[in-house]
C-alpha cells in the first residue's frame, strides 16, 4: 500500500518531463531554426550573416556548457564588440528553455 503514492508521483513526474521535452522540436522550429537551421548547422540566411557556428559539430558543442546554452537563450549572446548577435528568447518559460538543451545536444552528429 505504501508504495502506491510514490509510484504515482514517479509516473506523474516522468509525464511532466516528457511533455516538456516533446515541445522542444516545435520550439526549436519556432524560435531557433530561422538562425540555427532545422538541423542546427546554421546554414541559413541569418546564420551566414551572423556567422553562426555549426551545432552539429562536436567541437562547437564542446565550447559551451548546458548552463551556458541556457544563459544564451535566457539572456542572449553578444559578440566580442558587445553587439547582440542572438537576442534573448522571448515567450518560453525557463523549463521550456531547459528542455531545448538536450534537444540541441542531440543535433550533434
Ligand atoms: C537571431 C538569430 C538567432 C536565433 C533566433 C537563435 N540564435 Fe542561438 N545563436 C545565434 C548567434 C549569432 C550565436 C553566436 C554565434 C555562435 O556561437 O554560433 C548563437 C549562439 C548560440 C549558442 C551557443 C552559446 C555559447 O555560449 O556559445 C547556443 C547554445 C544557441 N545559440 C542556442 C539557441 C537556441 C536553443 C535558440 C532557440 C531557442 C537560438 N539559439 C536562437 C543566433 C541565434
Amino acid at each position: 500500500m505504501t508504495t502506491t503514492p510514490r509510484l504515482l508521483t514517479l509516473v506523474l513526474a516522468a509525464t511532466a518531463v516528457s511533455t516538456c521535452g516533446a515541445d522542444a522540436p516545435a520550439h526549436w522550429q519556432e524560435h531557433c531554426a530561422k538562425c540555427h537551421g532545422d538541423d542546427g548547422k546554421g546554414d541559413t540566411k541569418m546564420g551566414k550573416k551572423l556567422s553562426i557556428a555549426d551545432l552539429t559539430d562536436a567541437t562547437v558543442q564542446a565550447k559551451f556548457t548546458d548552463e551556458q546554452a541556457f544563459t544564451a537563450m535566457k539572456s542572449g549572446v553578444t559578440d566580442a564588440k558587445g553587439k547582440t548577435t542572438m537576442k534573448a528568447i522571448e515567450g518560453l518559460s525557463d523549463a521550456q528553455l531547459k528542455a531545448l538543451v538536450p534537444y540541441l545536444r542531440a543535433l550533434k552528429k
